[in-house]
């Protein structure tokens, strides 16, 4: 007789990354459960993932949503404060959420966290993540810990805005002189990753970068010759950009960049010298196959960003 698909609980599966994790996990086969805060939000997957609410609320409610899954993918974050959320609810419901799968018995815990997520508690996105790890690591569940810096493909924030401000201005002001480093991973690779991880042995822990190290100028000429354009890169104090960026955020109806999000980049918490990040992919039963290393940047944007949210 075969076996019943095993149970993944994906929260956010229609959000960034948990929709690319989403899709890999239906392609192995695998039942998938969404959590989420968005219930009525459009679900492209339609009647191949169940959805449930993120009851952070009800912990009742949070443990029977958790019943029976072999694993629990964690997305679950806001990028800033504001005043319908902010990081210590953040944190706060995080927590909740461990505690819930404690008690429904869930195997495994594959957490997103952010590289680095040790090393800047001044600021308050880094001392969430952090709070959060150790968190984890209390609480006897077996995990993994996922740290992305930055994640590019389809929908993502950084390398659209950056794309959308090359194609409507003559001029893009990087932070300052722009040398510090970062590595970005492809989502699809960073879902991957995630997969890979949660069928380890063991409490394990990845930094999730890409291939290519860029400084941020070079990331920002990169995007430009991608997009075959003519544009000067200057520098601009970071304060600067950033209130730039504030003005930008009605129109791509979004927050470009945080303060924090600068203070990060400028310090260079978005590289690490660990290996990149695209794993042995792990089928949602268990075998192996071996996958190329991850993709460039390059090779994954062309031909110019027809994926671009905002064109
Ligand atoms: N994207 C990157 O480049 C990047 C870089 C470094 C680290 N990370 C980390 O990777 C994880 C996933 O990031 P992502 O970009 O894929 O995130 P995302 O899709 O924007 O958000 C992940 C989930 O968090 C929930 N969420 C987000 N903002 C919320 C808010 N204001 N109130 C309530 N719920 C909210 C959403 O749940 P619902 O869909 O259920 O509403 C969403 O599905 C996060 O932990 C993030 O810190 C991402």
């Amino acid at each position: 007789m075969s076996q019943p698909a095993p149970l993944h609980v994906v929260t956010g599966a229609l959000g960034y990354t948990g929709r690319s994790l989403t899709e890999q996990l239906l392609a192995r086969g695998v039942r998938v459960r969404t959590l989420t805060n968005s219930p009525d939000r459009p679900n492209s997957f339609g009647d191949r993932i169940e959805v449930h609410l993120l009851a952070f609320d009800d912990p009742g409610r949070l443990e029977q949503s958790l019943r029976g899954a072999a694993v629990l993918y964690n997305t679950y974050w806001v990028r800033f404060n504001h005043r319908r959320f902010t990081f210590a609810s953040a944190v706060r419901h995080t927590m909740r959420l461990f505690d819930a799968a404690r008690a429904a018995g869930v195997e495994r815990v594959v957490h997103v966290s952010i590289l680095h997520a040790s090393e800047a508690d001044d600021l308050a996105y880094y001392r969430g993540k952090h709070q959060l790890e150790e968190a984890l690591k209390s609480t006897g569940l077996s995990h993994a810990i996922v740290r992305p810096g930055v994640l590019f493909g389809r929908f993502d924030v950084l390398i659209n805005n950056i794309a959308w401000v090359l194609r409507r201005f003559p001029v893009f002001g990087v932070f300052g002189d722009g040398s510090y480093t970062l590595r970005p991973l492809h989502v699809d690779d960073m879902a991957a990753l995630m997969i890979d991880h949660a069928h380890r042995a063991g409490n394990t822990e990845a930094d999730a970068v890409g291939p290519e190290r860029f400084t941020y100028r070079e990331l920002v000429a990169a995007i430009r010759d991608i997009l075959e354009l003519r544009r000067r890169i200057v520098p601009v104090p970071p304060l600067v950009g950033w209130v730039i960026g504030r003005c930008i955020g009605p129109l791509v109806r979004d927050v470009v960049i945080t303060r924090e999000e600068i203070a990060g980049l400028m310090r260079s918490l978005l590289d690490s010298n660990e290996p990149a990040g695209r794993p042995d992919a792990v089928d949602g039963l268990g075998s192996r196959e071996r996958r190329r290393p991850g993709m460039p940047l390059r090779e994954r944007s062309r031909p110019p960003s027809p994926a671009c949210r905002v064109v």
